[in-house]
C-alpha cells in the first residue's frame, strides 16, 4: 500500500466508508480492495463516489485513531519470535502510519469519520509467540484474523476490550488455557473461533448469551465443561465443540486422551476478571 497516490486513497475511502457502513459488504472484500486499490471499482461497481457523505480522510496527517496502534503495533512487533516472511519489515517504526503496514486494514470510523484501524489479517504470517495484553487497547478493532499462525501462551483477558469486535479468529495455533470470562463483554461478537488450539477448562456460559453470536468454534481443543446457554447454542449449530474432552457431548476425544490432558500441569491462571471497559 505503500506507493497508492492520495487520490487513489481517497476514492478508496469513499468506497470504503459507503461499502462498510451503508452496503455492509463483508470483510474479505473490503481488505481485498484495501490490498489491491484497482480492484476495488469491479468490487463493487455500484458504490458511485457521488453516493458518499462528504466526510473526507484529513489530508496529509494521520488521524490520531491510527496513531493510537502504532505504539501497540510496535510492541507486538518486538515480542513476534518468528517472521519467516518479512512481514514486519514492513512495520517501520520510523513510519507512525499504520496504514503502510502489512496485516493491518483502516476504515473511517463511523461516530467522527476519522480513520481508525478496523482490522487485522495475519492469516498464514506463520508468527511465532504470545498476543499481547496491549491488545486490549485496539479498542476500535473490528476484525482479528490471528489464525493460523504458531500463536502460544493463554488467552489474554483484555481481549474482552475489544468492544468493537465481530470476528476473532485465533485458530490453528498453540495457545493454551480457559477461555476468559471477560469474553463475555464481546457486545458486538458475530464470530468467534478458537479451534484447533489447546484450550482447556469450562467455557463461560456467559458468553454464549450475546446476542449477535452465529459462530463459536470451540472444536479441537481440551475443553471440559460447558454450560446450559451453550448448549441451547449446539443444538442451534453455532457452538461447534466436537473434538473436546466434554462429558455427555458426541464426537468427543478418547476417555484416555482427555485423562492424560487433565493430569499434566496447567501454566494459565482461572482469569476471572471481567474488565468490560
Ligand atoms: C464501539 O464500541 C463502543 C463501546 O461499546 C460503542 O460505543 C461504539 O458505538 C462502537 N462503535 C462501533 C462502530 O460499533
Ligand atoms: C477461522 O480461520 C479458519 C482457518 O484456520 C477458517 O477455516 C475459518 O473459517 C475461520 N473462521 C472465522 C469465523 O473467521
Ligand atoms: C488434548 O490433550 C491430549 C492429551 O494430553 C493431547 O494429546 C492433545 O494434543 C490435546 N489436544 C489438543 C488439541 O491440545
Amino acid at each position: 500500500m505503500g506507493n497508492i497516490s492520495f487520490f487513489a486513497f481517497l476514492l478508496l475511502s469513499i468506497f470504503l466508508l459507503h461499502s462498510c457502513f451503508y452496503n455492509g459488504v463483508d470483510a474479505g472484500l473490503r481488505r481485498k480492495a484495501l490490498e489491491t486499490p484497482s480492484a476495488a471499482p469491479s468490487a463493487a461497481p455500484s458504490a458511485a463516489p457521488s453516493a458518499a457523505p462528504s466526510a473526507a480522510p484529513s489530508a496529509g496527517g494521520i488521524s490520531p485513531r491510527i496513531l493510537k496502534f502504532y505504539p501497540i503495533i510496535q510492541e507486538f512487533k518486538n515480542r513476534v519470535a518468528n517472521d519467516p516472511k518479512g512481514i514486519l519489515k514492513t512495520w517501520d517504526p520510523n513510519d507512525k502510519n499504520v496504514r503502510n503496514y502489512k496485516g493491518f486494514f483502516c476504515d473511517l470510523y463511523p461516530a467522527d469519520k476519522q480513520q481508525t484501524v478496523a482490522g487485522v489479517d495475519f492469516n498464514g504470517f506463520e508468527f511465532a509467540g504470545p498476543i499481547p495484553k496491549s491488545i486490549g487497547q485496539a479498542k476500535n478493532l473490528r476484525e482479528a484474523l490471528l489464525n493460523d499462525n504458531q500463536l502460544t501462551g493463554c488467552l489474554p483477558c483484555e481481549i474482552g476490550l475489544l468492544a468493537n469486535a465481530t470476528v476473532f479468529n485465533v485458530s490453528a495455533n498453540s495457545l493454551t488455557g480457559p477461555i476468559p470470562k471477560s469474553f463475555q463483554c464481546l457486545a458486538d461478537l458475530e464470530k468467534l473461533s478458537l479451534a484447533k488450539n489447546q484450550l482447556y477448562g469450562s467455557v463461560p456460559d456467559t458468553m454464549c448469551k450475546i446476542s449477535k453470536l452465529v459462530l463459536l468454534d470451540l472444536s479441537d481443543n481440551n475443553f471440559s465443561e460447558i454450560g446450559p446457554e451453550c448448549k441451547k447454542l449446539i443444538a442451534q449449530k453455532v457452538v461447534d465443540p466436537k473434538g473436546n474432552c466434554i462429558n455427555g457431548l458426541p464426537n468427543q476425544r478418547s476417555k484416555a486422551e482427555c485423562d492424560a490432558f487433565l493430569s499434566k500441569p496447567k501454566s494459565c491462571p482461572a482469569q476471572n476478571t471481567i474488565p468490560c471497559s
